[in-house]
């Protein structure tokens, strides 16, 4: 952008080249008209620069902005009552959707069978951030988004699993994939808890739980082809 001043009138071009006081004038208001717009750039630059900063801070330290990308509190544990897997319903038995951690809060009996056991159960907890509580039931945090390209995936009653609107991907209850183009299981947050209440962990985001194959799936798929 240019900051030239101007062209003056043939008038001021008269006057300035006759000197005098007029002259001065004349050219005192043209050297602050270009100080004005060169601090106006000044001012325009600097504001941007500064914005682009908090932008690539916000990016690289998410926990430092307060609210998503950091610790939230979504409610009390006898929020979120606990149900079979096979038995869930969104927001009455299992699975609850909280929109300010943007996650599903997965609260599963404790009378729940998997099909593992033993250490292949415990380390596929500690890899799917499965946490099981003092009173035996099971707790995930799963992100809302779908791991194939993004769209928010629906929790459906009608098949006891969530299945995205857009393309078609199938999750379990775990989060775990079932079938369709996602390249693996919907990702995690590090769910934990302060006394009653739950919190959410959304500055940690576990990315890694491939697709399940016979040695590693939780729970069993669900047999009811899902519908809408
Ligand atoms: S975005 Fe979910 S299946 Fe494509």
């Amino acid at each position: 952008m240019s900051i030239d001043t101007p062209p003056i009138t043939p008038q001021q071009y008269e006057v300035l080249h006759g000197g005098g006081a007029e002259a001065a004038e004349i050219a005192s208001q043209r050297l602050s008209r270009r100080r004005f717009l060169r601090r106006s750039m000044l001012a325009v630059w600097g504001v941007s620069t500064a914005a682009a900063v908090a932008g690539a801070l916000d990016m690289l330290y998410p926990s430092l902005g307060g609210d998503f990308g950091s610790a939230q509190t979504v409610g009390k544990k006898s929020e979120f009552v606990a149900a079979l897997p096979e038995k869930f319903q969104a927001e009455l038995a299992g699975v609850y959707h909280r929109p300010i951690a943007r996650a599903y809060v997965i609260h599963m009996a404790a009378e729940t069978k998997f099909n593992l056991e033993g250490n292949n159960l415990e380390s596929q907890f500690a890899s799917e951030n499965v946490v099981k509580d003092k009173d035996g039931s099971y707790w995930i945090a799963l992100y809302q988004k779908c791991v194939h390209l993004g769209c928010t995936v629906p929790f459906k009653d009608s098949c006891v699993s969530f299945k995205c609107p857009c393309h078609g991907s199938h999750y379990n209850v775990t989060g775990e994939f079932i079938d369709g183009p996602a390249p693996r299981s919907l990702d995690r947050f590090q769910i934990s808890f302060s006394g009653d209440d739950v919190i959410i962990n959304t500055g940690f985001l576990n990315q890694t739980v491939p697709r399940p194959d016979n040695t590693t799936l939780l729970i069993p798929v669900p047999s009811v082809v899902c519908s809408g």
